[in-house]
C-alpha cells in the first residue's frame, strides 16, 4: 500500500515537474500559439548609452570609451519626456502584437527598480523612475504582449568574470564562490522581474559567455515557468529557450525551426546614435517583413529612444508606414502560415491557416504578367488586397491527360498597386496542392 502511494506520488511529481519546466512538446506548442500568429514585435533598446549616442555596453567593453566615461552617462539619462502611453500607442499603430524592452543590458544598468543593488536608472540617474513598469501597463491596456530583454552578461557587476574585451576579473573554475555570488544576484533579478512584471516573453541575451551549467539555465527556466507557466523564452539560454533568434541576418533559405524571430535594427545600431543616419526606408522594412512572414518567422524590429524618452522621427515614420501597410494587408500577414516553397513564385507568399487562400506579395511598382508555377488546384478568384480589384489570369501548358498543371499567368494592371508592396489574394478551390514533378506523365 505504502509502495503504491509512493509510486503515485512519484508519477504525479514527475508530470508536475515536467509541466513546470515545460519540456512537453504539446504544452510548448500551445503556449507558442500567440507568438506564431503575432508576426511582428517591437524591440526597444533604451539605456544610458543614448546619452552620448554610443554602442550599447559594447563601447566600453571594446574600449572605444573608458568604463568611467561610459558610466558618466548615468547623470545625463533623464527620461524627462518619457510618455509610456505614446510608446504603447506607436507599438499598437505599427501592427505589432508584442514589444520587448531592455530591463538590463550588458552594462548592468537596470531600467527598473531592482532591489538587488543600486545600479539602476531609478537610484543612479536623474530619471529616478522605473521605465519598464508603466510601459508594460500601457501595453497591457492595449492588448499587446510584454517582453523583457535581460542580459545575462553583466560587465559592471564586481562578481561577474567578464569585463573589458581583453581582461576579465577572474575565472569561474578558480573561484566558484564568487561566481555563486553573482548567480544569486542575477537570478534574484530574474525572480523580481518575473514577480513584478510577469513578462509574457523573456528575451535573454549574452548566453554565449557561459555554459548552461554555469548559468544554471535549467533552473532559470524553472524560476520563470514555475511562476508564469505561459511565459515564452527566447533561444539565448544555452539550449533552454523556445525559439531561435537570427540577428540582423536574413536567412537565405527557410529556417528549419517551428518558431523563429529575426531581430533587426531600423538603422545600423540597437540604441540611439545621432551619428547613424543609415535609416532603412518603409519599403525596405516592409519587404523584409513580408519575407520573414513568408518564411514562417516573426520580425522583432528595433527602435532606440533618446535619453529623454523621445523616439527619433525616422523610427516613428517607419513604424507608422508599416502600420498603415499592415492594416491594409492584415489578412495576408496575421494568423497566416508561411507560404509555398520558393521557386513557385518569385516573391514572398503566405497561406491562410486552412491553406485555401494563397497570398502573393509583389514588390515595388511591378505591373504586367506574373507567373506562378506548379499550382495544382483551381483558382476561384484573384483580387488585390485593400483595393478590391479582380484580376484575370490564364493557364498555359496544361494538356488534359497530363498531371502537369501548367503555368498560371496573372495580369496585374497599372493603378491597383500599393506604394510599397501589393498583395494578391488567390482563392483556391481546395487546400493548396503543388506539383513538383518532372513533367510529361510523371
Ligand atoms: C546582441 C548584442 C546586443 C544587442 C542584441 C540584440 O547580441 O550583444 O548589444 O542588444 O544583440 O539582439
Amino acid at each position: 500500500m505504502k509502495k503504491t502511494m509512493l509510486l503515485i506520488l512519484f508519477c504525479w511529481l514527475s508530470v508536475y515537474c515536467r509541466a513546470q519546466t515545460q519540456t512537453d512538446p504539446k504544452a510548448i506548442k500551445e503556449k507558442m500559439e500567440w507568438f506564431a500568429d503575432a508576426k511582428l514585435g517591437i524591440f526597444i533598446h533604451a539605456g544610458i548609452y543614448s546619452v552620448n549616442g554610443i554602442d550599447e555596453s559594447w563601447s566600453f567593453h571594446n574600449k572605444k570609451i573608458s568604463y568611467a566615461d561610459y558610466m558618466k552617462q548615468l547623470s545625463g539619462f533623464t527620461l524627462k519626456k518619457y510618455d509610456p502611453a505614446s510608446w504603447a500607442d506607436l507599438v499598437k499603430e505599427s501592427g505589432a502584437r508584442y514589444a520587448v524592452i531592455t530591463t538590463k543590458h550588458h552594462d548592468g544598468v537596470a531600467m527598473y527598480d531592482t532591489k538587488q543593488d543600486n545600479l539602476s536608472i531609478v537610484k543612479a540617474a536623474p530619471a529616478n523612475r522605473d521605465m519598464v513598469k508603466p510601459f508594460f501597463e500601457e501595453l497591457r491596456k492595449r492588448g499587446i504582449k510584454c517582453g523583457a530583454y535581460f542580459s545575462l552578461i553583466d560587465w559592471s557587476h564586481p562578481n561577474y568574470p567578464g569585463f573589458l574585451k581583453d581582461s576579465s576579473r577572474y575565472a569561474v573554475q578558480k573561484d566558484y564562490d564568487r561566481w555563486n555570488n553573482f548567480r544569486t544576484f542575477f537570478q534574484g533579478q530574474i525572480t523580481e522581474i518575473n514577480n513584478m512584471f510577469k513578462p509574457d516573453l523573456w528575451w535573454f541575451d549574452g548566453d554565449w559567455e557561459h555554459s548552461a551549467e554555469e548559468w544554471e539555465a535549467e533552473k532559470v527556466r524553472h524560476i520563470i515557468l514555475s511562476k508564469n507557466p505561459a511565459a515564452i523564452i527566447n533561444g539565448r539560454l544555452q539550449g533552454y529557450g523556445d525559439y531561435n533568434t537570427p540577428e540582423q541576418n536574413f536567412p537565405v533559405t527557410r529556417p528549419p525551426f517551428n518558431w523563429w524571430e529575426l531581430c533587426m535594427t531600423i538603422n545600423d545600431n540597437w540604441g540611439y546614435q545621432q551619428a547613424d543616419q543609415n535609416w532603412k526606408t518603409p519599403y525596405e522594412i516592409i519587404t523584409i517583413f513580408a519575407d520573414v512572414v513568408a518564411n514562417g518567422g516573426n520580425l522583432l524590429l528595433d527602435i532606440g529612444p533618446k535619453e529623454d524618452g523621445t523616439i527619433p522621427d525616422q523610427e516613428v515614420n517607419v513604424l507608422k508606414e508599416l502600420g498603415a501597410w499592415n492594416k491594409k494587408h492584415a489578412e495576408a500577414i496575421f494568423n497566416t502560415t508561411g507560404g509555398i516553397p520558393a521557386g513557385h513564385f518569385y516573391g514572398p507568399t503566405t497561406l491562410s491557416k486552412d491553406s485555401t487562400t494563397l497570398y502573393l506579395f509583389v514588390a515595388g511598382k511591378t505591373s504586367g504578367q506574373l507567373m506562378l508555377k506548379g499550382l495544382d488546384c483551381k483558382i476561384d478568384e484573384i483580387s488585390v488586397l485593400g483595393n478590391g480589384a479582380k484580376l484575370t489570369y490564364k493557364v498555359v501548358g496544361k494538356i488534359s491527360w497530363s498531371p502537369v498543371p501548367g503555368l498560371v499567368y496573372i495580369d496585374l494592371p497599372d493603378g491597383v498597386q500599393d506604394k510599397y508592396m501589393t498583395v494578391l489574394k488567390l482563392k483556391l478551390d481546395k487546400p493548396v496542392k503543388l506539383y513538383r514533378g518532372q513533367g510529361g506523365l510523371k
